[in-house]
């Protein structure tokens, strides 16, 4: 494929994301506290999270290991940190929630397996075949976009995993209701760990300065800030002491 190709690929994708976003608001992604027998074939909640996650990982393993240039500059930085999120995410996630009799859709698996092949497609192609070895040689590290990109994504992650742990550890062996989570971030925002992904991977955006980057950066709050406003609203609905101080995904601000 031309980097031409890829490109306009790229911008195609953006203008997607666009319009799921806007529709993400009206219809809520049956999966979670918000599951829904209604989108037909029900598969398992942990076995969906590993099927539908594990693309991503196995397509920037592929092209880190199978690329064409991604050991000529520090370019395997980048894949490293993707790969270490869709690690925790494919595999150790779904290992750690609790079971519960909850399923997922057959279709949001198939949907998030497409959403990673085009993701992790555009962004390890781009890394592995076009990333210029100039862009990523050692002056990278010294620049304005790798210091602050690589501090939002640690500390993004850092958040993304500390929430989910807590989240995690509401329910003791064998409960499946919800509580109201308290303590950290949650004393400000309803999903830390949705706000986390989206300082991680505007992180990211910032360090690897590409379209594709840009692009996941993008895709990751257009699914994730309609999402957070869901369960926002799932909290207000479900306990009348909801702290009522609390924005949905940004501290202070939404
Ligand atoms: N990059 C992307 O586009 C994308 C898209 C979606 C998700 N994600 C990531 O995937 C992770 C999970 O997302 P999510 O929206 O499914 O998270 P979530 O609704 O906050 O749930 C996280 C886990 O904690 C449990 N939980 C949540 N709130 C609880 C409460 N009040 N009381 C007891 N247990 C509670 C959930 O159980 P239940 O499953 O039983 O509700 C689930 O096991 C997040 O880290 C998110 O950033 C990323």
């Amino acid at each position: 494929m031309s980097l031409q190709m890829l490109l306009f690929i790229a911008y195609i994708w953006l203008a997607i994301a666009i319009v799921v976003h806007i529709t993400m608001f009206y219809i809520t992604a049956p999966f979670g506290r918000h599951t829904s027998g209604k989108w037909g074939l029900m598969v398992n909640n942990k076995v969906g999270w590993v099927v539908m996650e594990c693309p991503s990982l196995l397509l920037m393993l592929y092209f880190l290991f199978w690329g064409e240039s991604s050991f000529q500059s520090n370019v395997w930085i980048l894949f490293v940190l993707w790969i270490t999120h869709y690690v925790n995410r494919s595999l150790i996630y779904p290992a750690r929630i609790k079971s519960t009799p909850k399923k997922m859709p057959l279709f949001i698996v198939l949907s998030a397996i497409f959403f990673n092949l085009v993701n992790a497609g555009l962004n390890g192609y781009y890394l592995s075949v076009f990333a210029s070895v100039k862009d990523y040689d050692a002056s990278w590290f010294h620049t304005p976009h790798f210091i602050i990109g690589i501090t939002l994504f640690i500390a993004g992650m850092a958040i993304n995993w500390k929430s989910d742990n807590m989240l995690i550890h509401l329910r003791k062996q064998g409960e499946t209701g919800y509580k109201i989570p308290q303590g950290f971030l949650f004393d400000f925002i309803s999903s830390p760990n949705l706000f986390g992904e989206i300082v991680e991977w505007t992180g990211f955006a910032i360090m690897a300065w590409n379209l594709p980057a840009f692009t996941f950066m993008v895709w990751t709050f257009a699914n994730l800030v309609p999402r957070a406003k869901n369960h926002h609203d799932w909290y207000l609905n479900q306990f009348s002491n909801y702290p009522k101080n609390r924005k949905i995904v940004f501290p202070f601000i939404f």
